[in-house]
């Protein structure tokens, strides 16, 4: 995934686009460039690199205009260097185009092209659409925007395009389908870009743009268009409630480390408002309207990639104990493609903190086509898969720049329990029980407290075992997919390799893995299957393992056979697994830290994978 971001106002654009670009590094950060108008010149700089990188080339070669685009790329077609970054120019060198996304067709739209005498200097797709742009401009006599919706009229992929011409210097247009573009409207200013974050520093009057929409932005306003249908369509401005404060890192070191730590608040603001203490359930208005249908259907399906799909995974048998419905978890890579079986009894749950997972977007767009009931769990406001599932329920973390999602797997959680307790106490779950989990919920702060208290402790465990070449993290029941979320942290951010299992699983062939070298993180709290734990912790031992043992509460048995023990407290089962995902966090931050690895752009990663 890529980051786009445009600006058409009285300001010189470069300081602006360039700050967009600073808060978009998250999405893509392999290459990045920017292009200009300048009296009707279009200056180009682009380079592979960081945003910095780019910063300094513009001082050796600075370029200014009232009009600018600017982009920081995720490859995926051509490798990561000066001549494959964004934006790309076509032979005429009068228009620019920057691109989110994929162009499928692009060969043979390449091949069509070089047989009309194209040149092509790069190796990516979003140059054959540049070039398409200027053949159907230059020889169709049309405008500048309706070439590019003629070109995009060709095309077949994902894209979120913006593009600009020198022949018509007062003009932006920008399109999207299948990755997220915002609109931005200032006072005689626009903003166009891949989420709010560039832009809600100047402006919190937004416009989504739709699948398939096209804005055309000019000083004196802007239009949209349905690319395919090419009628007008009136769109209502959002006013969004994103604050500058939320997408600064203040004085941590790392956006993950800040949003770790806001977790003690952000998990209480995600069940802000919605706990009903006296009737031991919760309100989830954006459920509401659906819940008849809900509680009556045969099943559920929850559908993720990653991190979310950790979450899910949670649900899942969140959902079938309290709430006695069987649920199907799978990865949405996999649901997209394969045959399945979903008809009005059906519930699908995508859970995406971005809202633009492709995979989860595709799969929700396919559980629709088949007739099931549709629920988005989303922390991005306004995102794809938030508006296109037919109800759901936003995550209210805040915006998540740190690629290494956190904050938003344990506010996936609580939404998920929220959503067993409410369902739960509509199909038999008992008041009393209802009561406790409500109360446990609301008691999670001081928990979550009491464990980021506990930071240095885990940095000394990460310390002494920075060199591991393997880790392995166990857990049992509620806790094996915090076992398989911590493995993950693990490895996409201090690159060791990392594998979570069922604990008990271990003895089926991981065991033949432990020697002295090998962590184990076990996830240990006193719950009925806490003997069968200490058996696993004692078969690692034997084996010379060294172990991490995350518990509740330190007792004789674990400090007999643990290397390192993590004591996070006594509390309600069903909240263990959020409260014990936070230390699993720090280590894996502390492990990233310590062997130099860049924390909150981890390399090959994005924070949201909007390509297939
Ligand atoms: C999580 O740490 C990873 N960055 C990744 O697995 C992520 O969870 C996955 O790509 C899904 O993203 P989404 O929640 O935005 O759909």
């Amino acid at each position: 995934m890529c980051g786009i971001v445009g600006y058409l106002g009285v300001k010189d654009s470069i300081p602006i686009i360039i700050k967009g670009l600073k808060r978009l590094e998250y999405r893509g950060y392999d290459s990045a460039g920017v292009a200009v108008l300048d009296e009707g010149q279009l200056c180009t700089v682009k380079q592979a690199g960081k945003v910095k990188d780019l910063e300094a080339a513009l001082i050796e070669s600075p370029c200014s205009g009232r009009i600018g685009i600017a982009h920081t790329r995720w490859a995926t077609h051509g490798e990561p260097n000066d001549v494959n970054a964004h934006p790309h120019v076509d032979q005429t060198g009068k228009i620019a185009l920057i691109h989110n996304g994929i162009i499928e067709n692009y060969n043979s739209l390449r091949e069509v092209l070089k047989q009309q005498g194209v040149s092509f200097t790069s190796e990516t797709d979003t140059e054959v659409l540049v070039q398409l742009i200027s053949t159907i401009y230059q020889q169709d006599n049309l405008s500048f925007t309706m070439s590019v919706q003629a070109a995009l009229q060709e095309v077949v992929g994902a894209y979120g395009i913006v593009a600009i011409c020198a022949d018509e210097p007062d003009t932006i247009v920008a399109a999207r389908f299948g990755s997220p573009l915002v609109l931005g409207i200032g006072d005689g200013e626009y903003y166009i870009a891949s989420d709010a974050s560039p832009i809600v520093e100047y402006t919190r009057n937004v416009i989504y743009l739709d699948e398939g929409e096209l804005v055309t932005i000019t000083f004196t306003g802007y239009t949209i268009r349905k690319i395919a249908e090419d009628n007008i369509v009136t769109k209502e401005i959002t006013r969004i409630d994103l604050s500058v404060e939320e997408i600064e890192k203040g004085a941590f070191p790392h956006f993950m480390l800040k949003e770790i730590y806001d977790q003690e608040r952000t998990i209480k603001d995600t069940m802000r408002g919605r706990l009903l203490l006296s009737e031991g359930s919760a309100h989830l208005g954006g459920i509401q309207d659906y819940l008849p249908r809900i509680e009556k259907v045969r099943r559920f399906y929850i559908t993720a990639c990653g991190t979310s799909w950790h979450a899910g995974l949670i649900g899942k048998y969140i959902l079938e104990e309290f709430a006695n419905i069987p649920v199907h978890i799978e990865y949405a890579s996999e649901f997209r493609y394969r045959k399945t079986i979903l008809d009005g009894n059906t519930v699908v749950i995508a859970i995406s903190q971005s809202g633009e997972t492709a995979d989860t977007l595709a799969a929700i767009r396919k559980a629709r086509e088949q007739g099931a009931l549709t629920m988005g769990i989303c922390n991005v406001v306004g995102s794809s898969i938030a508006r296109e599932t037919d109800c759901g329920v936003y995550t209210h973390a805040g915006p998540e720049i740190g690629v290494a999602s956190t904050k938003a797997f344990t506010a996936q959680v609580t939404v998920l329990l929220m959503l067993a307790l409410l369902l739960g106490r509509r199909r038999g779950l008992s008041l009393d029980t209802g009561v406790a989990l409500v109360n446990a919920l609301d008691s999670i702060d001081q928990l979550v407290r009491h464990t980021l208290d506990q930071a240095n402790k885990i940095k000394q465990v990460a310390k002494e075992n920075q060199q591991a070449d393997n880790f392995l993290y166990l857990g049992r029941g509620l806790n094996f997919p915090i076992a398989l979320e911590g493995a993950l942290k693990c490895k996409e951010i201090s690159y060791i390799h990392a594998e979570g299992y069922p604990a008990a699983e271990m003895k089926h062939g991981p065991i033949a893995l432990i020697d002295e070298k090998m962590p184990v993180v076990v996830i240990a709290p006193h719950d009925r299957t806490f003997d069968k734990i200490i058996s696993n912790i004692s078969e690692v031992k034997a084996r010379q393992g060294r172990v991490i043992a995350i518990t509740d509460k330190c007792c004789p048995e674990l400090e007999r056979i643990s290397d390192f023990i993590i004591e996070v407290g006594e509390m309600h089962r069903i909240i263990f697994p959020i409260v014990a995902t936070i230390p699993l966090q720090i280590l894996a931050y502390h492990l990233a830290v310590y062997r130099g690895c860049n924390v909150d752009q981890p390399r090959n990663l994005a924070k949201s994978v909007t390509v297939e």
